[in-house]
């Protein structure tokens, strides 16, 4: 069974279960269990415990699923249906329990995101869509903004794990900041984009993200109306993923490739 509305369903319960397991786990003492790309790209004992939860559940119900997890889970199954998941999109907010983290479910069916959840968990937001029936704020009907004016752009962005990356990124703020209302870095990747979606911020952008960061959060703010893609045409990818309001998707699109120093 490959229908959207059913897969998100299932999305959704399995997305609530985690983000219940998580809030609970972080009334007790979090630590950092391992470093994996860099030192301050960290995972905890609870980013696995989420994974293999959302796995089991998943898996259980559907069987011959594809499955993919941040945390390692790859999982070949055979019904053309993929699983795309973050089970803790913001490990360094959680760590340090700033309030704002959230697990991030993708549903593709022969590679289409066709339903997509995301759930902050402290704060209990349900963000979600389907491929073609719109986006939903705790099953309200969500839209981008009306931002018409870069100046009036409240644009979100966030830095990966590596250093020298990070420096690029540090040098596109610099190029940004006079031209826009202002910059805010949530810590989130997932919840940048649900933002977009629903007006909290005009525009995001971030090279880097992994598609368990941006699956779900990409179709939640594209059929919330936004505008979203790469550089220069190019679909979202870990290269560059952009989403704005339709009204300031080009100017903003131009600003970001000048100022990008790894522009082709
Ligand atoms: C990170 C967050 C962050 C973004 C990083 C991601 P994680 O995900 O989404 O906002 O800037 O690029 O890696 O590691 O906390 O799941
Ligand atoms: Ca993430
Ligand atoms: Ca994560
Ligand atoms: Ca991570």
């Amino acid at each position: 069974m490959t229908n959207p509305q059913d897969l998100l369903k299932l999305a959704v319960d399995v997305a609530e279960e985690a983000a219940r397991l998580i809030v609970e786990r972080r009334r007790g003492r979090i630590t950092v269990a391992d470093t994996k790309s860099t030192v301050t790209d960290i995972v905890t004992a609870v980013d696995r415990e989420s994974e293999e939860l959302i796995r089991a559940r998943v898996l259980a119900a559907r069987p011959d699923d594809s499955f993919l997890g941040e945390e390692g889970d790859d999982v070949l199954g055979t019904s053309g249906v993929r699983w795309v998941v973050d089970p803790i999109d913001g490990t360094v907010n959680y760590l340090y329990d700033h309030p704002t983290y959230a697990v991030s479910i993708a549903v593709e069916v022969d590679g289409t995101t066709v339903a997509g959840v995301v759930v902050d968990a402290p704060k209990g937001e349900v963000f979600t869509a389907t491929l073609g029936g719109g986006a939903y704020l705790d099953g309200r009907p969500i839209q981008a903004s009306d931002c018409a004016e870069l100046s009036k752009a409240l644009v979100g962005t966030g830095f990966g794990y590596d250093p020298v990356r990070r420096k690029v990124q540090a040098e596109v703020v610099q190029h940004l900041i006079a031209e826009i209302r202002d910059i805010r870095r949530i810590g989130v990747g997932a919840i940048d984009l649900c933002y977009v979606a629903c007006g909290r911020l005009d525009a995001v952008y971030e090279r880097g993200l992994n598609p368990w960061d941006y699956g779900a959060g990409a179709l939640i703010a594209a059929e919330a109306g936004a505008t979203i893609g790469g550089l220069h045409g190019a679909p979202v990818s870990p290269e560059m993923s952009i989403a704005a309001a339709p009204g300031v998707f080009a100017a903003f699109h131009d600003l970001l490739a000048a100022a990008d120093p790894l522009r082709a």
